[in-house]
């Protein structure tokens, strides 16, 4: 319930107010001077003040009741007050309110005017609250990430991110495969730099192989090895990723290229540790922690049949999916200024065009532009000319994140935010609208 503090020294106006309050399920205080309804504010949580303008001392100058406006002000600077006032006195009323999170109303008051304003103003101040509260859970969440664990030096400040990041941590030290998705340049990479580091094996070697830089024989070869004679080229024996990296982490990314062979080749290794090499019929037996990443669409490609929906499922025990940079606008300023060089500086309007630029080659494209306007930048300055940003980038495609936000996902968030939409849609990264968007898509009713 919220809490209505009057502070007036006429008992009719306290008494009318408190009927009209106690109505609507406000719990409501009468104070009846200034210093009374100080005393309570030190004391209690209020969620609106409703104070006259004028107290016994100084019936008509407004000073006093402008006095006890400004103590509150400087005391409680978030407090929404409601300033009753005589028509006379209307615009010193307005100044005042100019002055801050505060409305006034010309007594005598309308009933249904001053409702109205009350449920605004606790609206806001619950909003407040609740804004202040979160970013205060997210300073110390943060600080005892950074605290706890090894972050590659990752930059970010978005709170999408850092949930991620934080569950990157969390799944770590289990034992078990981890599929990094993501756009391209989005930070795939440095999320599985995160796994490894904090894994119980980061000591171990640590391998990565890009399956999208190579022909499908050659990433079977590069897997597994293979013996003299193996394919046309193998000219002598050698070993694959998966011996090398035996007791350690392999990261195999772009892993949608895998043939259809290495598929299950690797299906195989994932559950029994087993494999041969190209050209050999002899079993070896390995123990990796397999980090797989990719900006392909597997279930796109399960269901057109070129991917395998058994080895998806190993492989995406744990699923860390990367955001693209569109959608954690808070990320980019803050990266700007990691990837600055020495001496150099964003000016204002740069930073605006960094903000509004829609990033499809995502953190890697940022890394690139502020390389290169440091390049061309004659003085320490960076200006939007520096920058040489496309001018109108295309609309990015519906990310993979995006669309992987599925039903079960939705209906968990908005069951963790007690049905509050804009909570529910903080958390999945998703602005309002898009939410309720998704939510039609997947046949959520809006209540
Ligand atoms: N949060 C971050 N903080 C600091 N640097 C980052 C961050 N995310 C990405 N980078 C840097 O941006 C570049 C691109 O990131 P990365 O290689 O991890 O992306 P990717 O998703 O693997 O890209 P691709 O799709 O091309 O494989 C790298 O230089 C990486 O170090
Ligand atoms: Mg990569």
């Amino acid at each position: 319930m919220s809490t209505i503090l009057v502070i007036d020294d006429n008992p009719a106006v306290a008494t009318a107010l408190e009927v009209l309050f106690s109505l609507r399920d406000f719990q409501t205080i009468c104070a009846e001077s200034p210093p009374d309804g100080l005393a309570i504010l030190a004391r209690q949580r209020v969620d609106v003040v409703i104070q006259d303008m004028n107290f016994r001392a100084d019936t008509t100058s407004g000073e006093d009741g402008a006095a006890l406006f400004r103590t509150i002000r400087a005391r409680f600077p978030e407090l929404p007050v409601i300033l009753l006032t005589a028509w006379t006195h209307l615009e010193s009323a307005v100044e005042l309110v100019k002055a801050g999170a505060a409305d006034y109303l010309a007594k005598p008051w309308d009933d249904h005017k001053l409702l109205t304003t009350v449920h605004n103003l606790v609206e806001l101040s619950e909003t407040r609250r609740e804004l202040a509260r979160r970013r205060s859970d997210e300073d110390r969440r943060r600080t005892e990430l950074e605290q706890r664990y090894d972050l590659r030096g990752a930059v970010f400040a978005d709170p999408a991110m850092e949930r991620m990041i934080a569950l990157a941590c969390q799944v770590a030290r289990a034992d078990v495969p981890v599929l990094v998705t993501g756009p391209n340049g989005a930070g795939k990479e440095k999320i599985a730099e995160i796994v490894q580091a904090n894994s119980a094996v980061r000591e171990a070697p640590f391998v990565t192989l890009n399956c999208g830089a190579l022909p499908s024989e050659l990433i079977e070869a590069e897997l597994f090895g293979a013996e003299i004679g193996a394919y046309t080229g193998a000219s002598r024996a050698r070993e694959g990723k998966f011996e090398s990296a035996d007791g350690g982490t392999l990261l195999l990314d772009e892993i949608g290229n895998l043939s259809s062979n290495g598929q299950m080749k690797l299906l195989r290794v994932l559950e029994t540790g087993r494999f041969e090499r190209l050209g050999s019929n002899r079993e070896r037996q390995v123990k990796v922690r397999v980090i797989s990443a990719t900006n392909a669409d597997l279930p796109a490609m399960i269901r057109a049949g070129t991917f395998r929906e058994d080895l998806y499922y190993r492989l995406n025990t744990i699923e860390l999916r990367v955001p693209p940079l569109a959608q954690r606008a808070d990320d980019i300023l803050p990266l700007a200024r990691h990837f600055l060089a020495a001496g150099k500086q964003l000016t204002a309007d740069a930073r605006e065009a960094l903000r509004r630029h829609t990033w499809p080659g995502n953190v890697r494209e940022l890394k690139n532009a502020l390389q290169r306007a440091a390049l061309l930048a004659a003085g320490p300055e960076i200006t939007v000319a520096d920058l040489a940003l496309p001018a109108a980038s295309p609309v990015p495609s519906p990310s993979p994140s995006d669309d992987t936000i599925d039903r079960a996902a939705i209906e968990a968030a908005l069951a963790r935010a007690g049905g509050v939409i804009a909570q529910a849609a903080t958390e999945l990264g998703l602005s309002r609208q898009a939410l309720y968007r998704r939510m039609e898509k997947v046949g959520i009713p809006r209540e």
